[in-house]
């Protein structure tokens, strides 16, 4: 099994983002475009990043009634987007809406769930209605996901293994909260390093800050490549 790294670039600079893609393209499968560099500078970006090389994760996160976020998903594959992502709290109906729109199109772009979110602990959670632990609720809810047609998840690095048990070998397991032993924490708080999450089988780690925040970016990159090879 081969692990891939996926680049967050998330700020509000396109020149900064452009710089930032150009140093590491030859580094990273992936790049990936979130809310605020989307909301920022929409289609346009993306086009401008697809030229560059690696696949492009559209992390835009969809959550809202079945036909508009089917709606959505349609509006949002290309050839040069590998990745998009719905809430799997937005429930099976919008899920399964997804699933059928993306075939509908015929695109080769994945379908994943965010299943629950890293900065949600068990006290937020609780104070959501929501009473169960987090591990019990990525599995019931990666279960449904796949159920319905997704192709896998995104989730915490604490949650991959949980994962694979309830989904199987050929899911997708996409995980941020990673954090290489050199680097800052930042606002992640239940992390592992590339190296430990690679071991617990996750197939692409989605990493921002301590790459595109680091004083040389592009050497950052190589040594959280070399780690995940290793
Ligand atoms: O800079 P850092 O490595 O923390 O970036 C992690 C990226 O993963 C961010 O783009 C963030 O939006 C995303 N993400 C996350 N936790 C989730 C889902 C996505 O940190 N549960």
């Amino acid at each position: 099994m081969t692990t891939e790294l996926c680049v967050a670039l998330d700020g509000s600079d396109r020149d900064w983002i452009l710089r930032r893609a150009e140093e590491i393209a030859e580094i990273t499968q992936w790049i990936k475009i979130g809310l605020e560099a989307f909301t920022a500078f929409g289609p346009e970006l993306v086009r401008q990043l697809s030229a560059m090389g690696p696949r492009l994760f559209l992390d835009l996160k969809f959550h809202d009634i079945p036909n508009t976020v089917a709606g959505a998903v349609s509006n949002s594959v290309g050839p040069e987007i590998g990745l998009i992502n719905v809430h799997a709290s937005g429930g099976a109906a919008m899920m399964r809406a997804a699933a059928d729109a993306l075939k509908e199109t015929g695109a080769e772009t994945k379908l994943i769930a965010v299943t629950v979110l890293t900065s949600l602990d068990e006290g937020e959670l609780s104070r959501l209605g929501i009473e169960f632990p987090s591990a019990e609720l990525v599995r019931s809810w990666a279960g449904l996901s796949r159920e319905c047609g997704l192709h896998g998840v995104v989730t915490s690095p604490k949650e991959i293994r949980v994962v694979r048990e309830a989904c199987g070998e050929d899911f997708l397991i996409v995980t941020p909260g990673i954090r290489p032993t050199w680097a800052a924490e930042n606002d992640q708080r239940r992390v592992m390093t590339p190296a430990e999450a690679r071991r617990e089988g996750a197939d692409i780690l989605v990493i921002g800050r301590p790459i595109t925040r680091a004083a040389q970016p592009r050497e950052a990159a190589l040594r959280i490549a070399e780690e995940i090879c290793g």
